[in-house]
C-alpha cells in the first residue's frame, strides 16, 4: 500500500469491532417492540397482531393507538383517542397563507415536507421532547394534521378552495371529503371508498426500519423536534424506490395497455440486458407473498366489483399476476406482487392523481414514524446516531495554491 492511501481496515482493526454493511442489511440499529417482519414466511405483525387481522377487523385510529401505546385500546380508550385526534385536525389559518408561496404545480410531497416541518413553528410546547405528555400531544397533532395538509396540497394543485375538516366524520371519510368536496355541492362520502382507504392507511402504517423510518430515528436521535423529524421521513419516503412504487406500477400497466401485450413485457423483465423490471413485483424483505398484497388485492375487488367501476388496467393487472406467478423466472426468484401492485389502481378509482399517492403514504406512515421516534426517546440505551464509514478517499496531502494547480 502506498503512503498516499489510508488503510482504513487496519485503523478499524485497531479500534475494535468494525463491520462494513452497506444499506445496514445485517446490522440492527435499535431494539424495537413495534413491528415484526419475517420476509421468508410472509409474516407482518404489529405489536404481535397479524396485519391481516388488523386490516380486516380494526380501523386505522385503533392501529395508531396500538402502535403508539403497545396495546389495543378498550372501547373507552378508543373513543377518547378518536375524539382527541379528531379535534386536532384543524391547522392554524396562517398555514393557508403559507401555501400561497408555492407554485400551483408544486409536487404534493414538496408541500408536505415544508408544511409538516413548519408545524414546529406553531406548537412550541410540543417541541419539549423530554415531557411524555408533550410527546403524545405532538403525535396526535401530527396524525391529525397530516391528512388536512395533504388534502390542502391537493386542493391547491387544482385551484380549488380548501375544505375544512369535519369532526363528525371518521379519519378516512374526513380525508376523502377534504379532497373531493366542492363548495355549493353536496358531497357524500362513499363508504366503500372510505373503508378501502382506511385499510390502505392500516397497511402502510409501519414497516420496521425502512429508509424513511431510519431517517426519522436518526434525525430524532439528536433531540430534534418531532415535526422536523417527520418532515425528514417524508423527504426520504419521496424517493421512487420507497414511496413512488405504486405510481410506477400504474405507468407500467398503462404502457402494457392490454392483456395480449403481457408476454412481451414478461420477456423484457426476464432479459438481463434490458433494465425493465415488472413494477410491483419483488420486495427487499418479503421473499414470500407480502400479506399486505393479498389484502390489497381483495380491497381492489371490493372497490371495483361493488361499485361497478371498470378499469382496463385492472384486467391487465390480474392477467399479469397470473402469468408471472406461473413463470419459472418469477417462481425461482420468489418475486410476488407487493403492496404497491394494487394500491395505485384503488387510489386511481377513488379519483386521486398519481402525484398524490406518496402523500397518502406519508399520511399513513406518520404514526409508524412517531411510534418509532417515541420508542427511541424512551429507550435508555439509545444514542445519537453516527454510522461509521469505510473511508476510501485520498491520503494526507499538502494544500496547493490555486495558481499552481
Ligand atoms: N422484475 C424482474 N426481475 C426482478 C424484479 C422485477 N420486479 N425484482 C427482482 N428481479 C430479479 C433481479 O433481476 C435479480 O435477478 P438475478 O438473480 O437473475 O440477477 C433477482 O430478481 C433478485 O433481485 P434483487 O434486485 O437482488 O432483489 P432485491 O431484493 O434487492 O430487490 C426490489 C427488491 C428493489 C423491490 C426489486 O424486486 C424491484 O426492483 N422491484 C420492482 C420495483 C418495486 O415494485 N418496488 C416496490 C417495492 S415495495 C415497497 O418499497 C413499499
Amino acid at each position: 500500500m502506498g503512503a498516499d492511501v489510508i488503510d482504513m481496515r487496519a485503523l478499524a482493526a485497531q479500534s475494535g469491532l468494525f463491520s462494513f454493511d452497506p444499506g445496514f442489511m445485517s446490522t440492527a440499529s435499535c431494539e424495537s417492540k413495534i413491528t415484526f417482519l419475517d420476509g421468508a414466511a410472509g409474516v407482518l405483525l404489529h405489536r404481535g397482531y397479524p396485519i391481516d387481522q388488523l386490516a380486516e377487523r380494526g380501523d386505522y385510529l385503533e392501529v395508531c393507538y396500538l402502535l403508539l401505546h403497545g396495546e389495543l385500546p378498550t372501547a373507552e380508550e378508543k373513543a377518547d383517542f378518536d375524539y382527541r385526534v379528531t379535534h386536532h385536525t384543524m391547522v392554524h389559518e396562517q398555514m393557508a397563507r403559507f401555501f400561497q408561496g408555492f407554485r400551483r404545480d408544486a409536487h404534493p410531497m414538496s408541500i408536505m415536507v415544508a408544511s409538516i416541518g413548519a408545524l414546529s413553528a406553531f406548537y412550541h410546547d410540543s417541541t419539549d421532547i423530554t415531557d411524555p405528555m408533550q410527546r403524545m400531544i405532538a403525535s396526535m397533532r401530527l396524525i391529525a394534521k397530516a391528512p388536512t395538509l395533504a388534502a390542502m396540497a391537493y386542493k391547491y394543485s387544482i385551484g380549488q378552495p380548501f375544505v375544512y375538516p369535519r369532526n363528525d366524520l371518521d379519519y378516512a371519510s374526513n380525508f376523502l371529503r377534504m379532497c373531493f368536496a366542492v363548495p355549493a355541492e353536496e358531497y357524500r362520502v362513499n363508504p366503500v371508498f372510505a373503508r378501502a382507504l382506511d385499510r390502505i392507511f392500516i397497511l402502510h402504517a409501519d414497516l420496521a426500519q425502512v429508509a424513511s423510518t431510519s431517517t426519522v430515528r436518526l434525525a430524532g436521535s439528536s433531540g430534534a423536534d418531532p415535526f422536523a423529524c417527520v418532515a425528514a421521513g417524508i423527504a426520504s419516503l419521496w424517493g421512487p424506490a420507497h414511496g413512488g412504487a405504486n405510481e410506477a406500477v400504474l405507468k407500467m400497466l398503462s404502457e402494457i395497455g392490454a392483456p395480449e401485450r403481457i408476454p412481451h413485457f414478461i420477456a423484457r423483465a426476464k432479459d438481463k440486458g434490458d433494465p425493465f423490471r415488472l413494477m410491483g413485483f419483488g420486495h427487499r424483505i418479503f421473499k414470500n407473498y407480502d400479506p399486505r398484497a393479498k389484502i390489497m388485492q381483495r380491497t381492489a375487488h371490493e372497490v371495483f366489483d361493488q361499485l361497478g367501476v371498470s378499469d382496463p388496467l385492472l384486467d391487465v393487472a390480474h392477467e399479469l399476476e397470473r402469468v408471472a406467478l406461473s413463470d419459472d423466472y418469477f417462481i425461482k426468484r420468489r418475486l410476488f406482487p407487493n403492496v404497491d401492485f394494487y394500491s395505485g389502481l384503488i387510489l386511481r378509482a377513488m379519483g386521486f392523481p398519481t402525484a398524490m399517492f406518496p402523500a397518502l403514504f406519508a399520511v399513513a406512515r406518520t404514526v409508524g414514524w412517531l411510534a418509532q421516534w417515541k420508542e427511541m426517546i424512551e429507550d435508555p440505551n439509545s444514542r445519537m446516531g453516527h454510522p461509521s464509514q469505510l473511508y476510501t478517499g485520498a491520503g494526507p496531502r499538502d494544500y496547493v495554491p490555486i495558481e499552481k494547480r
